[in-house]
């Protein structure tokens, strides 16, 4: 197999003489090609077959111990001016970037084969969806791409008949830590990526191409590229509203999008559209519409339960890769939170010893086909998309975040976005349960100036005569004793009624200078277990701890100096001035 494309002729042909491979295979996508490389993978021990009496089509990968988490200090976005990386990214020089990479790159795949990974990111029949082409020398990463994107032929046609497509060239190099980059060349659609096969660094359509590279491309043609779940929501009328939420790296957006209603609510139904990126557009009818790019998902396994998310439990026991989590006595897959069975092996593949801390990895994967999913929306093939009606941001915060609260508009909300903040989590390398400013959940991800990228969200808002409300919500508020107040998972559908009674005008709200707040009976609490105080404490706000929290914000914005939008600051000053006249 090659190309009719000549620019990706050339390209792979360059990257050969540069890498100097065994062997080229372009993948075509198949089953028969998944197969192969399985077994090739199981012969090599980069895959461990898991029990296949009771996880048919399970393996396991246990990726190099010191690889096992997004890098962010190792990734850099190098646009030509500094200033439009931002203070937000790392930055490189362009030349020198390329001139680093192509020294790690060469002969690196010596003795390995080169795979051509044609992917479309979204439906490959629809306009907002956009091609890119990963070459990698790992087979793993290859079997992920398959099930996270729409990989192969399909994809590869519509590259012939468009012309341009994201090139992204991996390697997994010798997986040292020190001889380790993730770079983003947003102008020239590119994205060079060497010693990492963990997932966010190494499955190029997903962080690299679908939000650092797609929201560069967004800002200029106008639309956005979120780290957002779409969700949609059935009520017992039959009928369905769309959300989307921006949510940190391991803040609970996979388990929101597959949410199981409560047996309290009868004949509510959740669909699932997408997991962990949304590519919205506003649409000519004002709306703003969306499309998730991917095909799959990439998820944090530890906490699923029968009783967390008992779609995700079942949906995890076929055709599904495991990276890092711990095996069972008679090899099935385990983590924590599982509560059936218990560890032999830990991720690491050494016998389980309590003293040495988890089994599974925090940050251990699932990858899976979306197909797989019993929620799966029958929308979520549609060319046009889906409407939103309510976007949600949120994080861990154990205090100051109430519940929920709703923005007063879209300028405000932008605001409520921009200001975001969450407590860190193993997803990325580094100290976690560490408050960090991440607006909009896109701190690792947004490949141009924040400042830039606020006053594009206020200029979408321009466009849009029906925009989404925008709302904050924070599941993880936690007692004296370090525990959850809100019992989360599946009871977040009664926060979830709230914004949709809340966009049908059908819901009461008590204005307060961060927004509005529910009224007490605003929440749904039938056969909910919880004390009135402690759903008044969630549904209030500290205003001295605001006043701190906006001093915070302030200090944040600083930093972008001149470039920070007008309007911006103006609705930052609204609430600074609303608490100060308390
Ligand atoms: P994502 O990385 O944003 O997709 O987050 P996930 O949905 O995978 O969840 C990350 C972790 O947070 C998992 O361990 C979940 O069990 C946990 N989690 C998700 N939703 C909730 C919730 O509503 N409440 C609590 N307490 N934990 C949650
Ligand atoms: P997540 O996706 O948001 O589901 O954790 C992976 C990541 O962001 O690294
Ligand atoms: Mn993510
Ligand atoms: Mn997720």
């Amino acid at each position: 197999m090659s190309t009719s494309n000549p620019q990706l002729a050339q390209w792979v042909d360059e990257v050969a003489r540069l890498t100097r491979p065994d062997r080229i295979h372009w993948c075509d996508g198949s089953e028969a090609e998944d197969r192969q490389l399985i077994d090739q993978m199981l012969e090599s021990g980069d895959l461990l077959e898991l029990n296949q009496d009771s996880h048919p089509g399970c393996y396991l990968h246990r990726s190099d111990p010191a690889d096992v988490a997004r890098v962010e200090h190792l990734t850099f976005v190098c646009t030509r001016q500094e200033d439009d990386a931002g203070p937000n990214n790392h930055w490189m020089e362009p030349g020198e970037a390329r001139k680093k990479m192509l020294g790690l790159f060469e002969g690196c795949m010596e003795g390995r084969t080169l795979y051509v990974v044609p992917y479309c990111m979204g439906p490959v029949n629809s306009p907002l969806s956009r091609c890119g082409v990963e070459i990698t020398d790992s087979p793993y990463v290859v079997v992920n791409m398959r099930r996270m994107t729409r990989m192969g032929k399909a994809a590869l046609e519509r590259i012939e008949r468009e012309g341009s497509f994201v090139k992204g060239l991996h390697s997994t190099g010798e997986l040292d830590p020190e001889r380790r980059f993730i770079m983003h060349f947003p102008e020239d659609l590119e994205i060079m990526s060497y010693g990492s096969g963990y997932g966010g660094n190494a499955l190029l359509g997903k962080k690299c191409h679908a939000l650092r590279i797609a929201s560069h491309q967004a800002r200029s043609e106008g639309w956005l590229a979120e780290h957002m779940l779409i969700v949609g929501i059935e009520n017992p009328q039959g009928e369905t509203h769309y959300v989307a939420a921006a949510f940190p790296s391991a803040c609970g957006k996979t388990n929101l999008a597959m949410l199981i209603p409560p047996t309290s609510h009868k004949g509510w139904k959740i669909w699932t559209v997408g997991d962990d990126i949304a590519w919205l557009h506003p649409g000519k009818d004002g709306r703003l519409w969306a499309i998730n790019p991917e095909a799959g998902y990439f998820g944090v396994v530890p906490g699923t339960s029968p009783k967390t998310n008992p779609n995700a439990y079942d949906m995890i026991t076929e055709d599904t890769l495991f990276t890092n989590v711990a095996v069972t006595e008679d090899n099935q897959p385990w983590w924590e939170g599982k509560k059936e069975g218990k560890p032999a092996i830990d991720w690491q593949g050494r016998p389980f010893d309590a003293n040495r801390g988890a089994a599974a990895h925090p940050n251990s994967r699932f990858t899976v086909s979306a197909s797989r999913n019993p929620s799966q929306s029958p929308e979520a093939e549609a060319a046009g998309g889906v409407p939103i009606s309510a976007i949600l941001f949120g994080g861990r915060r154990k205090d100051v975040a109430p519940l929920i609260f709703e923005a007063h508009d879209w300028n405000h909300g932008v605001l409520v976005g921009a200001g975001m903040a969450s407590e860190t989590t193993a997803a990325a390398t580094g100290a976690q349960g560490v408050v960090r400013r991440d607006p909009m959940a896109m701190k690792p991800f947004c490949g141009y100036n924040f400042a830039d990228y606020f006053a594009h969200w206020l200029n979408i808002g321009q466009k849009l005569s029906q925009p989404p409300r925008i709302f904050h919500v924070n599941w993880f508020r936690q007692d004296a004793d370090g525990g959850f107040i809100w019992p989360g998972f599946g009871e977040n559908l009664r926060v979830l009624r709230w914004v949709l009674d809340r966009c049908h005008g059908d819901a009461e709200a008590v204005d307060s200078p961060i927004g509005y707040l529910p009224t007490l009976e605003g929440i749904d609490q039938t056969e909910l277990d919880m004390s009135r105080e402690a759903m008044e404490e969630l549904l209030s706000i500290d205003e001295g701890m605001w006043r701190a929290e906006m001093a915070e914000i302030g200090d944040f914005m600083g930093q972008f100096g001149e470039r920070t939008p007008e309007q911006l600051m103006k609705e930052f000053r609204k609430v600074v001035d609303a608490l100060e006249a308390r």
